[in-house]
């Protein structure tokens, strides 16, 4: 039994009620089966659900509607993308975003990316994790939701490959600077930067990204990379 599962599965998400657009809806039925991976209980190496399975994996957790996703596998076609997402509209979008494009280094799992890194995801497998914007859980009673906490972040540190990274991108500032905490922490990664890190110039910005400008709140970086 994992370290985090003592404490019953926290959900880092709650249903959203599932509004989809018909477009979605079609995308999601149609390319389903030529895009998307169900969640296996035992490892599963990730290279092997792509074309190019000499490519590295970079796993993103919480894609939303993969704007961000897609936009960086089509500048990096020799990476391979696996998104992991709960939110069935954003999977409908992204599998929209992926025929258009024809994009062959995306893969999707729909499912919650905790399960995905806890039982299918071997060690030192990925060459990265990306966690835009993930939900900040402001009130103290909900911060045990967080992706970022110490349990997991010794797990995503597993299942990085020796100097793979760890990129979250946040406009919470008090959940990035807990982060920078819980991460500093974490043994088996070390931050590349002093402090946090100048924003990354091949990561386009999202409606998230948008929103927490609009309100005036700075977009916080933090980059750490597996030690060894
Ligand atoms: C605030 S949104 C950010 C979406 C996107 N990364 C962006 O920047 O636009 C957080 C997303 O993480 C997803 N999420 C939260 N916990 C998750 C989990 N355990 N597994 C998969 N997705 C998750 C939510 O459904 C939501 O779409």
């Amino acid at each position: 039994m994992s370290e985090y599962r003592d404490r019953d599965h926290i959900k880092s998400y709650v249903k959203r009620a599932t509004r989809m657009s018909e477009h979605q809806r079609q995308s999601y039925e149609r390319l389903y089966g030529a895009y998307c991976i169900e969640r296996t209980s035992s490892p599963v190496d990730p290279a092997s659900f792509f074309e190019h399975q000499q490519s590295p994996v970079v796993l993103e957790i919480g894609f939303g509607m993969g704007h961000a996703t897609a936009e960086v596998a089509a500048a990096t076609p020799r990476v391979n993308y696996l998104g992991v997402e709960v939110y069935k509209p954003g999977v409908g979008k992204l599998l929209s975003r992926i025929d258009d494009r024809g994009l062959d280094n995306v893969r999707i799992i729909h499912d919650d990316a905790i399960l995905v890194l806890e039982q299918m995801i071997p060690d030192e497998s990925l060459a990265g994790i990306h966690l835009f914007f993930p939900d900040p859980w402001p009130k103290k009673r909900h911060h045990k939701r967080r992706i970022v906490r110490p349990a997991l972040t010794r797990l995503m540190a597993r299942r990085l490959e020796p100097n793979g990274y760890l990129y979250m991108v946040t406009d919470w500032r008090e959940y990035a600077l807990a982060a920078m905490e819980v991460l500093d922490a974490t043994e088996a990664l070390r931050n590349r930067y002093d402090g946090f890190a100048p924003p990354q110039p091949w990561r386009p910005p999202t409606a998230f990204e948008r929103k927490g400008l609009r309100a005036d709140r700075p977009i916080l970086e933090l980059y750490y990379v597996r030690s060894g």
